[in-house]
């Protein structure tokens, strides 16, 4: 069975894109909604150009319960199982963080814990990342928890640093893995899910939290020029 995600971002979703571009030839789940708190977000377009519901769901300046609400009418009606946050700049509301416990990811452009937390997004990670002089960053997909950036990782990727480097041309590096590490990790934890059939999904999730590939998180550190496909699905166990 297909698994369905819903997916919430904000700007201009390229990795919903990846996300929807990886589901459409594999069963084991599809993109089945697609949310955003920002009328004008190029995600918004990429899934209406997908056929793929698109609803935006206005935040700031709302109380939170009418957003919950809000939100969760447009989950249950596209009878959505899993969740999946892709440059969704809102706290999600915790009712429904806790409605949808071990079933909502989100992918952050830095290695967390560091470089994360509110207000921690977009440029002004790299930024930090160039700042703080560090040789490696990368991206790390997570559990989402009612606090920003915080929940349990379950993946990360390095992704070496430049001497040459902007804040663009990092970005530019971390998304290009993003876009292979995040379908990845989405399609792990839909497996997941589906084994799980309605049973204990967390416990589910314990036993199959990727290990890292050959005991060892940080290998093939190279130029990073490419993103490493083979070895980003064999920590997931996927092929
Ligand atoms: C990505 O860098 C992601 O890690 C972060 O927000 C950015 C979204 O980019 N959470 P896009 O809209 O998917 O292009």
């Amino acid at each position: 069975m297909s698994e369905r995600i819903a997916v919430f971002a904000s700007g201009g979703g390229t990795n919903l894109q990846a996300l929807i571009d990886h589901f459409q030839d594999r069963p084991v789940a599809e993109i089945a909604l697609v949310i955003s708190d920002q009328a004008d977000a190029g995600a918004l377009d990429r899934a209406r150009a997908a056929g793929i519901p698109a609803h935006h769901i206005p935040v700031r300046t709302r109380p939170i319960a009418a957003v919950t609400a809000d939100t969760l009418d447009a989950l249950e009606a596209a009878r959505v199982d899993l969740v999946a946050l892709a440059g969704y700049v809102r706290l999600v509301p915790p009712d429904l963080v806790r409605r949808f416990s071990h079933r909502i990811l989100n992918i952050h452009p830095a290695l967390l814990p560091a470089f994360g937390g509110k207000g921690m997004y977009g440029r002004r990670v790299h930024e930090a990342v160039l700042d703080a002089g560090c040789r490696i960053t990368g991206p790390t997909v997570h559990f989402v928890d009612e606090r920003y950036d915080e929940g349990r990782i379950v993946a990360q990727w390095p992704v070496p640093v430049l001497d040459d480097d902007t804040p663009a041309t990092l970005a530019d590096r971390v998304l290009r893995v993003e876009h292979v590490l995040y379908p990845a990790a989405v399609e792990w934890l839909a497996g997941v899910f589906a084994a799980a059939e309605g049973d204990d999904v967390a416990a589910a999730v314990r036993e199959a939290m990727p290990l890292p590939v050959d005991d060892r998180v940080c290998f093939c550190l190279n130029e990073g020029v490419e993103p490493d496909r083979p070895g980003i699905r064999r920590m997931f166990g996927l092929d």
